[in-house]
Parts: structure tokens; sequence; C-alpha cells
């Protein structure tokens, strides 16, 4: 337990991007649980330690129903979406998850995304010689590290990029709209729009996922038509921004850490490995959240039915327990094990892509292009607050 005598507030954002909250700073001698306040004023577990958080994730007794009563909603503008599931997939438990899971499972397999690798790679190349055509200067979140993974999840779902202005739009209102009506009037368009889609694929079959489950449906009944969306709303939003923070802000890593980017472009069988270590070092997605559905015991502390536990990624992935001088970016080190993905039943359903398009962006922008450099200060280059996944706003580079 915490002997933090002030219970620290969360989320808070980062002073550097790719560091945790320096404000967090004193949690970390109170690993693995201590207890932060949130914006209403109600405090709950900070899970800090490696193991512990593993174990809680696999904990079956913590729920991410965001529709029970103390759930933990960790800003004032979510609170609107409280009366209704968070998402397909992540915002429910064990069976109902299980059932929408085994549906995808074998779209997202490691070998149907290694069978997307070339189509991939050949989208990365085209985005780079639009960019040096232009260059040799860009504005490298919207020349590449968004258009990437939109244009791949598009071509897994089955969704027409020519959209990709619109839904890119409403992703960014739902994740970082300022209010909560904002954030509720970007998921109705988001689901309008998904489901006239489903309902054009019903008419006439095309072959993406979203093609696959519809014909499903048609096959064997379920999932329903509002399934049907809601799960597109999830794949489509997970699969095109979480992968875009990571380009962007592991370029802007890669390029403060001129040493390990050097070690990178003499080996490139280090990509992947690289990779790792920096979804463990960058933890984008700072904060899973989950309330405790009955009474449960872990490391001598008891968490109450019906008490919030908010799970820390970047200080878990940063625990000197396990991962020697943590604070450091290696690529030395095996970052396997990192929960930057999540642990348990609600790991990340997108893992295997986004290592695939991780590997292919970040190794082709620096084989391509070995004069990149920032194209402004680096203190002065805007990033995402800690309300929302981290990922640079922009990033000018010149190469
Ligand atoms: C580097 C990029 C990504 C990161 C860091 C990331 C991170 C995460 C994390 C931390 C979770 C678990 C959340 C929790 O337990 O509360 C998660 C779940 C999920 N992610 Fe990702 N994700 C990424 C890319 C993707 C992609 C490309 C997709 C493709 C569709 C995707 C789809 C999903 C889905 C559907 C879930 C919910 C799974 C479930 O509840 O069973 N993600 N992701």
């Amino acid at each position: 337990m915490t002997t933090t005598e002030e219970a620290v507030a969360f989320p808070q954002s980062r002073s550097c991007p790719y560091h945790p909250p320096a404000a967090y700073d004193p949690l970390r001698h109170d690993r693995p649980l201590s207890r932060v306040t949130l914006w209403d004023g109600r405090e709950v577990w900070f899970v800090t330690g490696h193991h512990t958080a593993r174990a809680l994730l696999a904990d079956q007794r913590l729920s991410t129903d965001s529709t029970h009563p103390d759930f933990p909603i960790p800003t004032e503008r979510t609170r609107a979406l409280r009366s209704r599931r968070r998402a397909a997939l992540l915002g429910w438990d064990d069976p109902e998850h299980n059932v929408q899971r085994r549906m995808l499972i074998p779209s997202f397999s490691l070998k149907r995304t290694d069978a997307m690798r070339p189509r991939i790679q050949a989208t990365v190349d085209r985005l780079l010689d639009t960019m040096e055509a232009a260059g040799p200067t860009a504005e490298l979140v919207s020349a590449f590290a968004l258009p990437v993974p939109s244009i791949v999840i598009c071509d897994l779902l089955g969704v027409p990029y020519e959209d990709h202005d619109f839904f890119e739009e409403q992703s960014r209102r739902l994740l970082r709209g300022p209010t909560g009506e904002d954030i509720e009037d970007a998921l109705a368009l988001l689901e309008g729009y998904l489901g006239d889609l489903i309902d054009a694929k019903r008419a006439e079959p095309g072959e993406g996922v979203l093609d696959d489950l519809v014909a499903r449906q048609a096959r064997e009944g379920g999932p329903d038509r509002e399934e049907l969306v809601q799960l597109a709303t999830i794949l489509l939003v997970a699969g095109h921004e979480t992968t875009a923070n990571m380009i962007s802000l592991g370029t802007y890593t890669l390029l403060r850490h001129p040493e390990r980017m050097a070690q990178l472009r003499a080996d490139p069988s280090l990509l992947p490995t690289a990779v790792e270590e920096l979804l463990r070092f960058l933890s984008i997605a700072d904060g899973m959240l989950r309330v405790a559905r009955e009474d449960l015991e872990i490391d001598g502390t008891v968490i109450r039915a019906g008490e919030g536990v908010v799970f820390s990624t970047s200080l878990i992935n940063r625990d000197g327990a396990v991962y020697a001088d943590p604070d450091a970016l290696d690529w030395e080190r095996t970052a396997r094990h990192h929960v930057a993905f999540g642990f348990g039943i609600h790991q990340c359903l997108g893992q295997n892509l986004a290592r695939a398009e991780l590997e292919i962006a970040l190794g082709t922008l620096l084989r391509r292009l070995p004069g990149l450099r920032l194209a402004a200060p680096a203190e002065e280059i805007p990033f995402k607050p800690g309300d929302t996944i981290q990922g640079m706003l922009e990033l000018p580079v010149a190469w």
C-alpha cells in the first residue's frame, strides 16, 4: 500500500512525451499498488508493479464493464458514455467477450498479418515516395504516421479509404473531444457510417473482415446489426489511432536517441527487438481501467468489490525489478512481457498487425531517409495530453 501522504491525481500529462508523467514519480517507490484521485475526487487503486499487474489483469473478478455504477471514469467528458458499454470486446467480460473475440481471432492471427506484410510495405513505400517528392521537409503525422495504419486497417476491414478524413476526425473527437456531447456526437456519426457500410455489404459483399462478419451473420445468425456496428467501430478506431501514435512518437524517440537509431540503421535485424522495446518504453495506452466485481486479495492488500483499479502501463513497464535500468532505451534487453498491449483476456487483438506495421514503417523510414531529423526544436513540438492515447500532435521533420 502507498506511503504517499496525499493521493496523486490521475491522469496527468507527460512532461517529456516518452517518459511517464513526473507527477507519478513518488508512486514508483510505492510499488506495486498506490492510490490516485480521479477528477471527481474519487480514490482508486493504481497498479504500478509488473508482477501484480499481470496477476490482476488475468483476474476475472476485475471487470471492464463501464456500465457498472462504480466503474472509474477518468475524465469528466467521458462520463457521458457511462450509460453504455465502452465498446464491443473491451467493454464486456467473459463469457460474452469470449464469443466476440473468438469470431475475430482468425482475422488477426500471426499468419494472416504476416501475409499482409507485402501490402503494408507497398503502402509505406508509396507514402514515402510522395513525401520525398514533396520534400525535403514534411509533417510526419499527416504524411506518414496516420495514413499507414489507416490504409492498412481499411484494407483489412473492407472500409473505403476515401472516407478517411471523416473517420479519422470522428476518432479524434471520440478520444479527445473536449466535451461529453462532442464524444457522443462523434460516436453516433461513426456508428451511423459503419451501419450504412454494413448494410451495403449485405447487399454487395466484398472481401474484408467486416464482410466476413456480415456473411457469418447471414449464415449462422448473430452477431446482430448493432453488435456488428460496435465491433466495426472498435476495430476501425483502435486499428489506426494507436499505431499512428506509436509511429509518430517512436520516430520522435529515435530522433532523440541518435545512438540507438544508428544501431538500428547498421543492423536492421534488430528491428523486431527494437519495436518491442519501443512499445515498453513508450507505453502509449497509459491507464487501463477496471472495477472489482467482488473482494479479492493481492500481495496482502484487499481490493473491495466496487473499488476502481487503474493500471499505469508506463510505470508497470518501467518496474526495475523486471527491467534493469528501466528508463533507458536499450535494444539489448528482452522487453517481451511488457503490458503495452495489456494482458489477460483483453490483451490487444491487433498486436500482430501493429508489430508488422511498426517494423515496416520505422524500418523503411530509417533506411530511405538517412538524413532524417527534427525540423523544429524538440521541446517545442506538441504532443498529446495525458488523458488520451499518447503520441505526437505534429512532427515536423527534414532530411
Ligand atoms: C501499437 C499499437 C497498439 C497498442 C499500443 C494497443 C494497445 C491496446 C491495449 C493496451 C489493449 C487492452 C486494453 C485493456 O485491457 O484495457 C488493447 C485492446 C484492443 N486492441 Fe489494441 N493496441 C494497438 C493496436 C491495435 C490494432 C492495430 C488493432 C486492430 C484492430 C487493435 C485492436 C484492439 C482491440 C479490438 C482490443 C480489445 C480486445 C479485447 O477486449 O478482447 N489494437 N490494445
